[in-house]
């Protein structure tokens, strides 16, 4: 099979981190029999200090030619970065958004998993973190405040500022279908998220998500309020399958789910569209104090090029030996400086990538 990939460096530990991607992905075609064929693109602080803006209609255009996008991280750090004295459409984070709307990803899976190797890195109590936990958070992407009306004015010499939250229900509904179809081939369950008890598009929400759960007979669906969540992410993790949620919910999630695995270093992504196309990237930042350093751990974005090939290329048996991949390397006690712990190896992301590409 031919894989044509779009990769987006980044900025910060971004370019080091898809290099080690690559490296595996060249690996599994080797073994596999497959072509890779990867064409860079700028976006974020990179394409600023490049083109003035941090992503070009000619970088979406080639976004839009390939089969997927693999990215690592954009940003840089806003008290010190030249990027953020920028307007806000102009920062690093606008190109991120705009490449989401543009090529249609309204769904985003943010899986985190509390690997039974790296359990002592969970913050928290050992009764909790024993039970483990594999959840995966269905984030609405391109809808709610992130995309709604906003604007800041002046009312009678009082500065005034606003944001709306916008859903319409086929909005809703598409992400809901996503999220029972997942569940369907997970544990069967989805805990849709919202803030019904104030918000009118949360009501919206519970009732459009009520009208697909018709169409899953085999999927158990709860409804949990957005606060009670986060208390229970950390109180009972392992209680979740799959969480649906909208946009900024999501958003806020996901880092909580995130840092309950202890080793954010590890989350994969996908965003995704109506077609096989996606863009994988990891679900943590640029981290720009340790960028260039050869010491950020690779295996986040490693397990989303994983998720690239089970979602975009069908190829599950490829997906399979990258997580397997990463097991055994974890297993025989390799770890980036991030998830060290005492008697284990450390590793820098270069080297971390190579291990990983040999177990292939
Ligand atoms: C994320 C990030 C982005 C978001 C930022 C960088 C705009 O936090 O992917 O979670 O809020 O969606
Ligand atoms: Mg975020």
């Amino acid at each position: 099979m031919k894989c044509r990939i779009t990769c987006i460096p980044g900025d910060g530990i971004g370019p080091e981190i898809v290099a080690q991607a690559k490296k595996v992905l060249e690996r599994v075609a080797e073994k596999y029999g497959h072509q890779m064929e990867f064409q860079d693109i700028l976006m974020g602080g990179a394409s600023i200090d490049v083109y003035g803006e941090p992503l070009t209609q000619e970088a979406i255009d080639k976004a839009k030619g390939a089969d997927a996008v693999l990215m690592g991280s954009i940003g840089g750090d806003a008290a010190t970065s030249p990027w953020y004295r920028l307007p806000p459409n102009l920062r690093p984070e606008a190109g991120l958004l705009r490449i989401r709307k543009e090529l249609g990803l309204f769904a985003n899976l943010r899986p985190a998993v509390l690997y039974e190797e790296l359990a002592a890195a969970c913050p928290l109590k050992e009764e909790i973190s024993r039970a483990g936990f594999d959840l995966l958070i269905m984030r609405e992407l391109t809808g709610g405040l992130y995309f709604g009306e906003r604007k800041t004015v002046v009312e009678n010499g009082v500065r005034k500022a606003l944001d709306t939250l916008t859903y319409d229900e086929n909005e809703i509904r598409r992400i809901a279908v996503k999220a029972f179809d997942i569940a369907g081939k997970r544990r069967g369950k989805v805990t849709s998220v919202d803030k019904a008890n104030v918000l009118d598009s949360s009501r919206l929400w519970r009732a459009v998500v009520e009208e697909v759960a018709k169409d899953y007979p085999g999927v158990k669906l709860e409804h949990m309020l957005v606060d009670n969540c986060a208390m229970q992410l950390v109180k009972n993790p392992a209680q979740f399958d799959v969480i649906l949620t909208e946009n900024m919910f999501g958003d806020i999630l996901s880092d909580e789910a995130s840092m309950v695995t202890g080793s954010i270093g590890m989350l994969a992504s996908a965003s995704l569209n109506d077609t096989k196309f996606g863009l994988y990237e990891p679900s943590h930042g640029s981290a720009p104090d340790i960028a260039g350093q050869d010491i950020a751990n690779p295996i986040a974005t490693v397990l989303s090029a994983a998720m690239m090939l089970r979602y975009s290329f069908d190829l599950d048996r490829e997906a399979d030996a990258v997580e397997a991949a990463v097991r055994q390397v974890l297993r025989e006690g390799y770890r980036t400086g991030d998830i060290m712990s005492p008697g284990c190896q450390k590793v820098g992301c270069s080297r971390m990538g190579a291990l990983l590409a040999e177990r292939i």
